[in-house]
């Protein structure tokens, strides 16, 4: 089933990956790599509008990486690598912010969220927004054209900023000739919100969230501490309500699946039992991925070596793009 389509992703080293990342997207991004070319790229530069602390950034690097290796990408179909290693990038980015109306960043949801969050709490409508913030989706244009991405699949939150890379690609090419290609949006298919601990989205900013590379200790803690209602064992229970289910049935076959959920149905199984079982089974499936995880983030020089090799070949192809890219801007040699 394999096209000669390149798929592209980043994921920006802001956080700690957790298992809202992982179902969301990453799992996803794997299951195409199986088929397809993929480049997974860690946007560093990215997650400079809103972290600070280069330790950080360069720690939630290496983890990033370290997790793509340890959860079972076609590394033969991978591209790996850092944003930042490319700085092509950047320039790729000035260049595209003469072709980008303002009016397209301006209705950016992401800057209007900032915007309306703003005005809600009473502060300045600009308060806190960088200028990072503001030309992310130019970055982002950049990222995905500087290495002739076909299909950029994404949750329904990007979707608008990979619009918008082919909108200012469609610009550049209207006075350019034709440079780039048309990028795609494809929306993976929707998981759903995942609940995190408080039955909220998970999300860092709620500090709900499970750890995909949590110790079994951790993570044991972490899933015991799942909030539920108050009803009694023998009380049947809808498992579509219950984010114990909601978070099995991403790691658990079909057939486990409808198994557990009639538990729920049936009553006489207490919440705590019910976390038991999807302890189990999140530690099962996820302890080889810690193991080959755990490895790497204790071999640095093996991620240095993956990212360094990763970031020698994302050079050569953005280089053939940007030498066709200064010809036609600025009118220099091929
Ligand atoms: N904006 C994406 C996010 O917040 C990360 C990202 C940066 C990205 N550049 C990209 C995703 C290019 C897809 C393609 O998750």
């Amino acid at each position: 089933m394999s096209d000669n389509k390149i798929y592209l992703s980043g994921i920006k080293p802001t956080g700690t990956v957790h298992l809202g990342n992982y179902i969301g997207m990453l799992s996803q991004m794997r299951d195409i790599s199986r088929d397809h070319k993929t480049i997974m790229f860690i946007a560093d530069l990215h997650s400079l509008n809103s972290v600070h602390d280069a330790a950080a950034v360069r720690e939630h690097t290496y983890e990033i990486a370290a997790i793509i290796m340890s959860i079972g990408f076609n590394m033969e179909n991978v591209l790996m690598f850092r944003q930042s290693d490319v700085p092509a990038v950047c320039e790729l980015s000035t260049m595209l912010t003469n072709v980008t109306p303002k009016g397209l960043m301006d209705r950016a949801h992401s800057y209007k969220a900032a915007i309306d969050k703003n005005i809600a709490a009473g502060n300045d409508a600009d308060f806190g927004v960088n200028m990072g913030l503001y030309t992310y989706p130019i970055l982002m244009a950049a990222d995905i054209l500087l290495y002739n991405s076909d299909v950029v699949p994404v949750g329904a939150d990007q979707k608008q900023h990979v619009e918008f890379a082919r909108d200012i690609a469609g610009h550049f090419n209207t006075i350019y000739g034709n440079v780039f290609r048309l990028p795609e949006a494809q929306i993976m298919p929707d998981a759903g919100i995942i609940p995190g601990l408080d039955g909220r989205k998970m999300s860092k900013s709620y500090d709900n969230v499970i750890p995909l590379m949590a110790p079994s200790a951790d993570l044991k803690k972490r899933v015991m501490r799942i909030i539920t209602d108050s009803k009694t064992p023998e009380e049947p229970k809808d498992p579509d309500a219950s984010t114990i289910y909601m978070l099995y049935r991403h790691f658990a076959t079909a057939a486990e699946s409808a198994e557990l959920a009639d538990r729920f149905r049936a009553g006489g199984m207490g919440y705590g039992t019910a976390k038991t079982i999807l302890f189990e089974k999140l530690d099962s499936v996820l302890s080889p991925m810690r193991a080959r995880y755990e490895y790497l983030m204790a071999h640095r020089d093996e991620l240095d070596a993956a990212l360094a090799g990763g970031a020698e070949i994302a050079r050569r192809v953005a280089d053939k793009t940007m030498s066709r890219v200064r010809h036609v801007m600025l009118g220099t040699k091929k």
